[in-house]
């Protein structure tokens, strides 16, 4: 494995592996790395000859600055972690990726205005922005995207339609801990006590999938939104179940060939994410 800083650097690297006509995977993190990352990685591994990961925690993307100081650090440990594993690992500074002052203003229609986008304002601009420039100096055969952060990852798939880039994005399923709660590098940050806590999202997502066929959504949501009221450890910022591909909300169960239910809320000042693909019966 090499580490790179440079991407001048890399993209030489890079081209001496293409020349061999050999295929080059990319997994794009912001470090803090945990089992969900080296899930990407293993996935990554199989389907190319070569594999580069990025770890660059990207500012653009952090509406709040105390969020973007306190996101957990740790790039010795994770280069340890994933060391076996890739060929590359780029880790570049930020005037590296971001020489000029960044403008990009992307134009995603109802993707980036719902869930996380209407939360997090400007967030997935942010994303956007980072993943096309990783795109253009990596310029990769596939990329892999975690379905944990779910909207990112219809986003990623637009970001890719309104450039035309010839890369295949691949999703790959949340990796959890034993007790359900989905690896993050945020859940560092929970105390001992608010660890034990967590798993409640995940535990309510699974309740709520069982009533898919006898609740419409919205009922499901309300439902969701009185689970989380009656617990006092946790504030609710939605639940909402919209369609996989539109994100738009979902009516009728039998109008959508995918609906996901996608949660976010505080737990301590942490912020957890997650979600789970409700299939129709
Ligand atoms: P980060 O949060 O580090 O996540 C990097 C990738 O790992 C994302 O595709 C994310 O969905 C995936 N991932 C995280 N937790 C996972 C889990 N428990 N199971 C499976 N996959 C998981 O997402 C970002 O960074 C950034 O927004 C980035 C795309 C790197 C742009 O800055």
């Amino acid at each position: 494995m090499e580490i790179i800083d440079k991407k001048e650097i890399l993209q030489q690297k890079l081209a001496l592996i293409r020349k061999q006509n050999k295929t080059i995977g990319f997994v794009p993190t912001m470090g803090a790395l945990h089992p969900g990352h080296y899930a990407l990685l293993q996935h990554a591994k199989t389907e190319n000859d070569c594999l580069v990961c990025s770890i660059f925690v990207n500012p653009t993307q952090f509406n709040n600055p105390e969020d973007l100081k306190k996101y957990p650090r740790n790039t010795g440990k994770d280069i340890d972690f994933i060391k076996d594993i890739c060929d590359f690992v780029f880790l570049p500074s930020e005037e590296e990726i971001y020489p000029d002052t960044p403008s990009e203003n992307y134009d995603f229609a109802c993707l980036d205005k719902v869930m996380e986008g209407a939360f997090r304002p400007g967030h997935f601009n942010g994303v956007a922005m980072v993943v096309k420039r990783l795109f253009d100096i990596i310029s990769p055969n596939a990329a892999y995207f975690g379905k944990k952060d779910f909207q990112q990852t219809v986003i990623i798939r637009k970001l890719v339609q309104i450039h035309s880039l010839p890369i295949q994005i691949v999703l790959v399923d949340t990796v959890r801990e034993a007790d359900g709660l989905a690896f993050s590098s945020r859940n560092a940050l929970l105390s001992e006590t608010k660890r034990k806590q967590a798993p409640f999202i995940y535990q309510t997502m699974i309740k709520a999938k069982t009533y898919i066929q006898t609740k419409s959504p919205r009922d499901i949501e309300q439902w969701l939104h009185n689970q989380f009221a009656e617990n006092k450890e946790f504030t609710l910022e939605y639940a909402d179940i919209v369609d996989a591909d539109s994100l738009l909300p979902v009516d009728n169960f039998n109008e959508t060939q995918q609906a996901v239910l996608c949660i976010a809320a505080y737990l301590d000042k942490i912020r957890l994410i997650d979600n789970l693909e409700l299939n129709k019966i």
